[in-house]
């Protein structure tokens, strides 16, 4: 493909290492997966204060926020949430090679495109840390901070995850904090201790 249209790589003259001196820290992804009102993206920010108090260089991608830029062509469709996950996969890369240890919080609910994310990101010889936020569909149903379940119930939304969408748990993820049993306070120390332990952060 590239070849066709006559792209080619251009080599960059700052590279990966001088930016990691900078930071003090390797970039990497942070991949929060789970339902709808799961708690992901009130994790995510969890870590994502700490990480910032702690003078790493950090950013977050929220399936919500996202959603209304980047990809607000996209709907719930597979095929559309295919799409999401594949793009969100590619902008964490770039966002772990900045050197910065990127949080992404979206649902993504097929396991192949996590996986298909994981490889995007690890074969540009950057971690990807999957974290599967853990809650039972009666407590994000309980929950429902934006209403959609109620919605969904009602039949005012369709192809929505856990109800008439499938949701694939992860299998062979990195973390698994059940969000249901802890404060997200104590979750996002766990985070923290997991990249102190793989020697993200000292
Ligand atoms: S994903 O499945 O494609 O990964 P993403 O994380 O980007 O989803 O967006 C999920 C958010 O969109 C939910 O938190 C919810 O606020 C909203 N939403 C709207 N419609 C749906 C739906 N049908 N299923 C799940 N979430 C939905």
């Amino acid at each position: 493909m590239s070849e066709e249209k006559n792209i080619v790589w251009h080599k960059q003259s700052v590279g990966r290492t001088e930016r990691e001196t900078k930071n003090g820290h390797s970039g990497c992804v942070l991949w929060y997966t789970g339902l709808s009102g799961s708690g992901k993206s009130t994790l995510a920010n969890e870590v994502e204060k700490e990480l910032f108090r702690s003078g790493a260089q950090s950013y977050l991608l929220d399936g919500d926020n996202v959603r209304h830029g980047l990809n607000g062509d996209l709907g719930f469709s597979e095929e559309d949430r295919r799409e999401n996950i594949r793009r969100i996969g590619e902008v964490a890369k770039l966002f772990a090679d900045s050197g910065t240890i990127v949080g992404v919080a979206f649902i993504s609910p097929y396991r192949e495109d996590r996986e298909r994310a994981r490889k995007i990101v690890e074969s540009s010889g950057l971690k990807f840390l999957e974290i599967y936020v853990k809650c039972p569909l009666a407590v994000c149903e309980q929950r429902d901070p934006k209403g959609l379940y109620k919605k969904a119930r009602a039949g005012e939304i369709k192809n929505f995850t856990g109800l008439d969408a499938p949701y694939e748990e992860p299998q062979n993820c990195e973390l698994v904090l059940d969000s249901s049993l802890r404060s997200p306070k104590e979750l996002s120390l766990e985070v923290i201790g997991f990249l102190k332990r793989i020697h993200i952060l000292l």
